[in-house]
């Protein structure tokens, strides 16, 4: 058997996502968001697991039918155990178990994750793969972790948030200003037209490698209270300057923190991953540091840089070269860690 087929699988928190993979290129990856949650300004567990069940077999049928395979092909199925919301996880997890009993085909458990970094082994035209060891930031509205990866199947956290996460900042941020949920990709986009250094943000002081994100936004929140009580239009007539300062002052904690992780573990090849990789600010800072501290960067594609199936997959196969398979009594897991 050349060829190996994997179905993978991802509910770990909003979005129901399904790819089947050739190997390590990806033939379809169907991304259902849940709409839902604009409404209130967040992800709430109970109706993201109720659309996952909604949406889990009609996403499962288009990534069949897109990549154009009989399902009797299928090598194995590959499934986010967790990390994330338990009422998502199950949903994915209980349906992959179900499909590979009634396949009768292997079935393997993958950390959300780990996926995120091994994202960057997709084989795709538009991407290059990290050489080993290499350093992971990995950014999203649920995590903020660096990890040491060393191989496939050797990384360790060596940095994480203590609190929010990125995502969450920008989020909380952009709530903070009146901007719908989520918020991040808006204060992106204003701050092209602001400038960073017109108002000051506190860049918190956190030990080693650790970020802390909820006292920029109490500073962000008072800010805000102050200046709107002295002039009621101040977020409307400031709003480029306003986002570009918050965006720069996230930046500064991310790349600041890299730097130290840089100098730390002597390891200057660097991948991002995550839904906050689509960032600007971050994607010119690790471009510009390229040449500025001659560091090798590495920027997945937009599609799976957000929660997707394609990068469950692309674990799935090489945990599937490797033999290394779950039982049927496999069980979601809410904290999974690395
Ligand atoms: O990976 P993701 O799709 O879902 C998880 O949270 O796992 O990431 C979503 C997060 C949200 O917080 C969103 O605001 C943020 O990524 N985000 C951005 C941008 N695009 C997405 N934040 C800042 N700038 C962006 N361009
Ligand atoms: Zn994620």
């Amino acid at each position: 058997h050349d060829t190996i087929y994997i179905l993978a699988i991802e509910s770990s928190c909003d979005d129901t996502s399904a790819a089947v993979l050739m190997n390590d290129k990806v033939l379809s990856n169907v991304v259902a968001t849940q709409a839902i949650h604009e409404e209130y300004g967040g992800v709430v567990p109970e109706l993201a697991s109720r659309a996952h069940q909604q949406n889990i077999v009609p996403v499962v049928h288009q990534a069949i039918a897109k990549a154009n395979i009989d399902k009797k092909q299928l090598s194995a199925i590959a499934f986010t155990r967790g990390p994330g919301l338990m009422g998502s996880l199950l949903v994915g997890t209980s349906f992959a178990k179900s499909l590979a009993l009634g396949l009768q085909i292997p079935l393997i458990e993958v950390n959300h994750m780990k996926a995120h970094i091994l994202a960057h082994f997709i084989e795709d035209e538009t991407m290059i793969p990290p050489s080993f060891p290499f350093l992971a930031l990995t950014i999203s509205g649920g995590h903020t972790q660096i990890v040491q990866v060393n191989d496939f199947f050797d990384m360790k956290i060596i940095g994480q948030t203590l609190d929010d996460a990125v995502g969450e900042a920008f989020d909380k941020s952009a709530k903070i200003l009146g901007l719908p949920y989520p918020g991040g990709p808006l204060i992106d986009k204003y701050a092209a037209t602001g400038d960073p250094h017109k108002f000051e943000f506190t860049i918190p002081n956190v030990k080693d490698l650790d970020f802390s994100f909820s006292g920029l936004k109490t500073n962000i929140l008072y800010f805000i209270q102050r200046q709107t009580k002295e002039n009621p239009d101040f977020i409307k007539n400031n709003l480029a300057d306003i986002c570009a300062s918050i965006q720069y002052t996230i930046i500064t904690i991310l790349m600041r923190k890299l730097k130290k992780a840089v100098k730390l573990t002597g390891i200057k090849e660097i991948a991002i991953g995550g839904g906050v990789s689509a960032n600007s600010g971050i994607r010119n800072a690790l471009i510009e540091a390229q040449t500025k501290y001659q560091w090798k960067t590495y920027i997945p594609k937009f599609e799976y840089c957000t929660d997707n199936a394609a990068m469950i997959g692309i674990v799935g196969y090489q945990k599937y070269k490797n033999e290394k398979f779950s039982q049927q009594d496999v069980t979601a897991k809410a904290r999974y860690v690395i």
